[in-house]
């Protein structure tokens, strides 16, 4: 059954991503070559602590990090390590999640560390976009699958692929409930949008081939082919007139 909040839900979901959309900015910020991708995962610890917030990530299934962040080829659930240094040109995605008073938030940004090559800003530039086309589906009445038509739609254009072994998925007392769904799909299917649906919608997206493989610490997912990929995932509360991003 998918979940729908009530009105008192969605003030707590609003305050949860507003913490979590200004952590992520402020990643933004502090994210710079030479450091190592541990260095982002103690900063953004801080930036937790501070907020008095917890992320849902850490302990989930034995993951040992408050956040994912996936360099490159990487697709998600990088685990940050001291050993991995960002580097010129690299692209980095943060995937972070908080609990603020119960309930979760879910976001990903795909960061460019200057200066990057044509492709991986086209790549990072052309998720975003489908993350937006998506999401502007989320109102009442309309399908799931319209999210994913507009997702696919987007990323079709762009000539890159999308990642079929993730899903975006519903959000809110819990980090994954449902809908799971593939971010692409036929228009006017799937269940109907109701208001005050959550929805962590988060198009990863392979420059190359979609297909993925695991590392051997079981969980980061990197491209079969070794070209890059890019994320992009924010919260979204389904509308009646229109969608809300809660974590922007
Ligand atoms: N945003 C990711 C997801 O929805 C983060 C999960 S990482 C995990 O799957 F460690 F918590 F699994
Ligand atoms: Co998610």
């Amino acid at each position: 059954m998918i979940q729908i909040k009530t009105d008192k839900e969605i003030i707590l979901m609003r305050e949860s991503g507003k913490i979590l959309g200004e952590i992520l900015s402020l990643t933004k910020e502090f994210i710079e070559s030479g450091m190592t991708t541990m260095d982002v995962e103690m900063n953004i610890r801080r930036l937790l602590r501070d907020r008095r917030v917890k992320s849902p990530f850490l302990g989930y299934k034995n993951y040992p990090a408050a956040s994912c962040i996936s360099v490159n080829e990487e697709v998600v659930h990088g685990i940050p390590s001291k050993e991995k240094i960002i580097n010129a040109g690299d692209i980095v995605s943060v995937d972070l999640g908080v609990i603020y008073k119960g309930y979760i938030t879910d976001a990903t940004r795909t960061f460019i560390v200057p200066v990057a090559d044509e492709e991986s800003v086209k790549l990072v530039n052309a998720t975003k976009e489908a993350f937006f086309a998506g999401a502007e589906m989320a109102v009442e009445g309309n399908h799931l699958y319209d999210i994913s038509n507009e997702i696919e739609r987007v990323i079709k254009n762009n000539g890159f692929s999308l990642v079929r072994e993730f899903v975006s998925h519903g959000v809110g007392r819990v980090l994954h409930e449902e809908p799971f769904f593939l971010n692409f799909g036929k228009k006017g299917t799937g269940p109907e949008l109701k208001k005050n649906m959550t929805l962590a919608i988060e198009p990863m997206v392979n420059a190359g081939i979609y297909n993925v493989k695991i590392k051997e610490n079981g969980w980061t997912a990197v491209t079969s082919d070794g070209r890059r990929s890019a994320h992009y995932e924010n919260t979204v509360v389904v509308g009646i007139e229109k969608s809300e991003i809660i974590t922007e």
